[in-house]
């Protein structure tokens, strides 16, 4: 696995909940504008994996190196000040406060780690700079009709939209989503996969995720791992993937274009 060029790299992670052993050695590097999907069946430990590399698990052993930075020892807010982004869950959007609100705040944090001032010295209201922002950004994700509507009375897909937007609202120089897409409306999906397709192509974002679904895993990544019983059984591009014979095993020999997950 190369150190170098590698935006993201994690060395052998180990993660354990009590003794019981859920990451068991993963290695994986991601270049700065790639895009990887981590799949696997339910309980590979795709999710203890992503939990250990934005900092929200700690790791027994390994190394995890972003930006050039050691982040290993890092909480998840430092990490996500070093520029890696991710969705926040439901709970972590301030469910009483606006679509709008929420993002206003989420940039006026951006300002803040970076230390920009957000509004005039004299007024605790964000600027019309800050609003103006956080209704493009809504707009890019098809929620600016939503602006003024209660976080906590958006439908799933909207959340989940929301969700996307206070991530990208930090500006991030890597994306991380756990199923960006679980429980939505087909439609929705794909409306969600052209945003975060065009987002990539404007911004050269790198992006790793994992997910249920092939349709948007071929949409929007060129690389894939696969997990199973926290390891790595095989990685590399969508149709190497599709064809190495063990993964075909672990997906009990259905095509894994239906059973992925
Ligand atoms: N907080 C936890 N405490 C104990 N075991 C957990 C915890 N979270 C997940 N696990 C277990 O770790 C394994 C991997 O889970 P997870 O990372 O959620 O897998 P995936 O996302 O691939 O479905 C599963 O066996 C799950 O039951
Ligand atoms: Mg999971």
């Amino acid at each position: 696995m190369s150190t170098q060029n590698s935006l993201l790299q994690a060395t052998d992670l180990r993660v354990n909940y009590g003794s019981f052993e859920v990451i068991k050695g993963v290695s994986l590097s991601v270049k700065p504008g790639e895009s990887l999907a981590i799949i696997g069946p339910n309980g590979a430990g795709k999710t203890t994996l992503f939990k250990a590399l934005t900092g929200e698990v700690g790791c027994r052993s390994g190394k995890v190196i972003f930006a050039g930075k050691d982040v290993t020892d890092m909480p998840a807010h430092v990490r996500t000040i070093e520029g890696m982004g991710r969705t926040f869950q439901v709970s972590r959007v301030f469910l009483e406060m606006t679509a709008l609100e929420n993002v206003v705040i989420a940039l006026e944090t951006r300002c803040r780690n970076r230390g920009e001032r957000t509004g005039a010295w004299w007024s605790a209201a964000p600027s019309a700079k800050i609003i103006a922002e956080a209704t493009a950004l809504l707009d890019q994700l098809g929620i600016a009709s939503l602006r003024s509507e209660t976080a906590a009375n958006l439908s799933h897909g909207d959340k989940k939209r929301l969700e996307l937007t206070l991530a990208l609202a930090l500006e991030p120089k890597i994306l991380m989503l756990d199923e960006p897409t679980a429980g939505m409306a087909p439609a929705d999906r794909m409306q969600i996969v052209d945003v975060i397709r065009q987002i990539r192509k404007d911004k050269g974002l790198s992006l790793v995720m994992t997910e249920h679904d092939m349709d948007v895993i071929f949409s929007l990544s060129e690389s894939v791992m696969v997990m199973n019983y926290g390891e790595v059984i095989a990685a590399g591009s969508v149709e190497e993937v599709r064809n190495n014979p063990t993964v075909r095993e672990v997906y009990l020999g259905k095509d894994m274009y239906h059973a992925a997950g």
